[in-house]
């Protein structure tokens, strides 16, 4: 499985730097043997889409509305990022999800919607801190992916990213240990359900406070299928250097 290196760029990014930030990451792209992918704020989807064109770099967005068109001031739709030129769209980050109230039922609706605009869907679960001191972590994440994920999420290859709420933009981590029983459960949920011999091959990305330094311990877990990288996809060279660390693990399952 080819792993997916994921930039999460959040609220960051006027015209000029955005416009650098995405040719620098292409420029780099090169000898880079995962997938990249750049997710800029809305207003700078089109023009970054336009700049990676020709380059092995994808862009995405970080947030649809489930509707196509319709009266919903401020919001932009699935085929709207298609349009402008996004193939991924990030959905139910935990920053959506506490800032904005969605509900796992939002998001499943989101991810219908980015799989008829033509758009891979990358659903966002993870735990609070709370929930894992309870050890209540698994059980949580178990619920949130069976009220995200559309029934044939794992069939039209839908994208999972495993982020603990705790471990985002915080430095702090998971152990790999907790990491890899983690995916292994999302793992075998995924296989467990309808989509059968097709969740063996959906991406499990895992997020929160990836690194340069951190990367290639985290990406040779299994069932890690590549990284959510928030802040240090805002720099090109670490960025880069994450992705680097997932060519260079071994052969993944
Ligand atoms: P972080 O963010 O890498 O800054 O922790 C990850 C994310 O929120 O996707």
């Amino acid at each position: 499985m080819r792993p997916l290196i994921a930039g999460n760029w959040k609220m960051h990014g006027l015209r000029a730097e955005g416009l650098a930030l995405a040719r620098a990451v292409a420029a780099g792209a090169g000898g880079v043997a995962a997938e990249l992918l750049v997710c800029p704020p809305a207003t700078l989807i089109a023009a970054v889409a336009e700049a990676l064109a020709g380059t092995p770099v994808a862009v995405g967005g970080q947030d649809c509305h489930e509707r196509e068109k319709g009266p919903h001031t401020g919001d932009v739709s699935a085929p709207m990022l298609a349009d402008a030129g996004a193939r991924y769209v990030i959905l139910g980050h935990s920053e959506r999800r506490a800032e904005h109230g969605e509900t796992d039922a939002q998001v499943r609706a989101k991810a219908m919607a980015a799989l008829a605009a033509g758009l891979t869907p990358i659903v966002c679960v993870g735990e609070s801190e709370a929930q894992r001191l309870a050890g209540e972590a698994e059980p949580v994440v178990a619920r949130q992916l069976a009220g995200s994920l559309p029934e044939d999420f794992a069939v039209q290859g839908g994208v999972v990213a495993y982020e603990p709420v705790w471990a985002i933009g915080t430095g702090r981590t998971p152990t790999e240990t907790d990491i890899a029983a983690m995916h292994g459960a999302i793992r075998a949920q995924l296989t467990r359900g309808t989509g059968g011999p097709a969740g063996a091959r959906v991406r499990i990305l895992y997020g929160g406070s990836v690194k340069p330094g951190n990367a290639a311990a985290i990406l040779s877990q299994p069932d890690v299928d590549g990284a959510l990288v928030g802040g240090a996809s805002l720099v090109a060279a670490d960025f880069l250097a994450i992705a680097a660390a997932a060519g260079a693990s071994p052969a993944r399952r």
